[in-house]
């Protein structure tokens, strides 16, 4: 049988325990991936039991609560705090989700934290997102037009300010580029070096759809590639798992559709 072993000092060792809980009846614990690069060693999960008396009802609150109060030297990124920036995404539960969002009541008695999947780490819960950004990057995402600018803005109709907004307030534009749908794409996991993954080609597709933009065909051209979009499957964990209820797959859909249409 094939032997696999695991990348060094990516095995994940049982971590320290802190009863931070004091005399409070109403306790949670928060198993939290720490990993510093500057030590060396593997990362860990430490445990923290918290009374929740003590804080405000959402795992961010929890995560702040031990950083503020048990261990100052906790790591994560976080800004809003209300499901605006996406900065707070990562893995709770073995859910990719915003902490500032998820309440605490929803989670297990053992709430397992954890950075986004398959990201390299910059330190603890923080993931590394100059390759995603770098493909962010790389389909523009502006308006681009050839005409001239008139006197004032670029109007839309209320109709193809739809496109982008929904019906429902899930269209493109309400995308806060969290990446939690592409760290739980299997095809992104495996292909993230060339596929774009949902959330760009979300994205892309807020941009195509754009009634105002003069650049449709050479973005629809630019994604025209055996990598950049045709590593979808349609396996559907990206719609599935956005905090915001916005459909990366449709968007996927609706690109090759108009890829189709363009011969
Ligand atoms: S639908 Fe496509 S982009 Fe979404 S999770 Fe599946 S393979 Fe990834
Ligand atoms: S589509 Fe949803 S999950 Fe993906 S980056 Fe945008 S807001 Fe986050
Ligand atoms: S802190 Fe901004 S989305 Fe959570």
């Amino acid at each position: 049988m094939a032997q696999f072993t695991l990348p060094k000092n990516s095995k994940i060792t049982k971590g320290q325990h802190t009863d931070a809980s004091g005399d409070g009846k109403n306790t949670k614990t928060f198993k939290v991936y720490r990993w510093n690069p500057d030590d060396e060693a593997n990362p860990r999960l430490d445990s923290y039991k918290i009374n929740l008396d003590d804080c405000g009802p959402m795992v961010l609150d929890a995560l702040l609560h031990i950083k503020n109060t048990v261990d100052s030297t906790l790591t994560l990124r976080r800004s809003c705090r209300e499901g605006i920036c996406g900065s707070c995404a990562m893995n709770i539960d073995g859910t990719n989700t915003l902490a500032c969002t998820k309440s605490i009541e929803e989670c297990s008695e053992n709430v397992k934290v954890t950075p986004l999947p398959h990201m390299p780490v910059v330190k603890d819960l923080v993931p590394d997102l100059n390759h995603v950004y770098a493909q962010y990057t790389s389909i523009e995402p502006w308006l681009k037009t050839d005409s001239p600018a008139p006197d004032r803005e670029r109007l839309q109709s209320a109709e193809d300010a739809n496109i982008l907004n929904g019906d429902d307030g899930h269209g493109p534009a309400g995308c806060i580029l969290c990446f939690c749908c592409s760290t739980s794409c299997p095809s992104y996991w495996w292909n993230g070096d060339r596929f774009l993954g949902p959330a760009i080609l979300l994205q892309a597709y807020r941009w195509i759809a754009d009634s105002r933009d003069e650049f449709t065909g050479e973005r629809l051209d630019a994604l025209e590639d055996p990598f950049k979009l045709y590593r979808c499957h349609t396996i559907m964990n990206c719609t599935k798992t956005c905090p915001k209820g916005l459909n990366p797959a449709l968007a996927i859909a609706e690109i090759k559709k108009q890829m189709v249409a363009k011969g």
